[in-house]
């Protein structure tokens, strides 16, 4: 297989079990290979075709690949033989069900892959830009505390808290499967120092979240339930 994970056990994700969540991340220039491609399905191949930008193709074929190694190696199928359905508001999921959740997330720079055992799952990667950091854009997507907490802080304090509670909001709306638009963004809201939900529709402490920083460029957010008992995470090469 063309992708691996050095830094991990051999057997990291065969021995998989509840209460695991395993986080591959990739850089999808480091981590790509020719061979990704066959083992996407025909529609995956359709869709990474119909991306105009070449770095748009590598990091929808690298996270596709690790999607479905990761997947593959847990359950041991072939990578290339695992077939994804769409589920409520184009959640993905595998079309032969399994007991276990998973979620993908790509920006600029970076791949990441959630797979959890018997449990739910949401995953989130953001590039920091400090330039989408605009007063219109906060408003747009944070709740009043939210912005509150933002308020008194220096530039450089805002950009940070800025992009862990985007990747936290966003975590959030992908373990529950919500698409674009499906739950308004201020309908519920994260306490920034602690990063935890303190508000929202269903009850905020059923969710554990962990934050990252993977690179000094991007922010990682993923959201569990129930709580996990380890979060392994590895970076794959080819
Ligand atoms: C899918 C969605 C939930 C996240 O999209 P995104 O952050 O742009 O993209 P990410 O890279 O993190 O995730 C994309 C992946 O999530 C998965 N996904 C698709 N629909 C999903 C859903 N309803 N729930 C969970 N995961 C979903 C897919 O695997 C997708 O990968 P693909 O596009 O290569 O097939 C998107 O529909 C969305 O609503 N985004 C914007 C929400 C928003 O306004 N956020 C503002 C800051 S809080």
């Amino acid at each position: 297989m063309t992708l691996h994970f050095p830094t991990a056990p051999d057997d990291w994700l065969e021995t998989l079990g509840p209460g695991d969540v395993a986080v591959g991340l990739a850089d999808p220039e480091a981590a790509d290979h020719p061979d990704h491609l066959t083992l996407l399905s025909a529609d995956e191949q359709a869709r990474h075709a119909r991306y105009h930008f070449e770095r748009d193709r590598q990091l929808y074929r690298v996270a596709h690949a690790m999607l479905r190694v990761m997947l593959g190696r847990h359950l041991g199928w072939p990578a290339s033989a695992l077939g994804f359905e769409e589920g409520e508001h184009g959640r993905p999921r595998l079309s032969t069900p399994a007991e276990l959740d998973f979620n993908l997330s790509h920006t600029r720079g970076l791949v990441a892959v959630a797979i959890a055992p018997r449990a739910e799952v949401g995953i989130d990667v953001e590039e920091v830009r400090a330039s989408r950091v605009t007063h219109n854009l906060k408003k747009t997507v944070f709740a009043p505390e939210e912005l509150e907490s933002l308020a008194p802080m220096a530039r450089a304090q805002e950009v940070t808290a800025f992009f862990t509670l985007w990747t936290l909001k966003e975590a959030y709306l992908k373990v529950r499967g919500f698409g674009m638009g499906v739950l308004p963004l201020d309908a519920f809201a994260f306490d920034v120092e602690r990063a935890c939900l303190v508000r929202a529709p269903d009850d905020p402490t059923r969710w554990t979240f962990e934050i990252d920083r993977p690179t000094e460029e991007h922010h990682l957010a993923v959201a569990v339930h129930p709580a996990p008992k380890q979060i392994q995470t590895h970076w794959a090469s080819t």
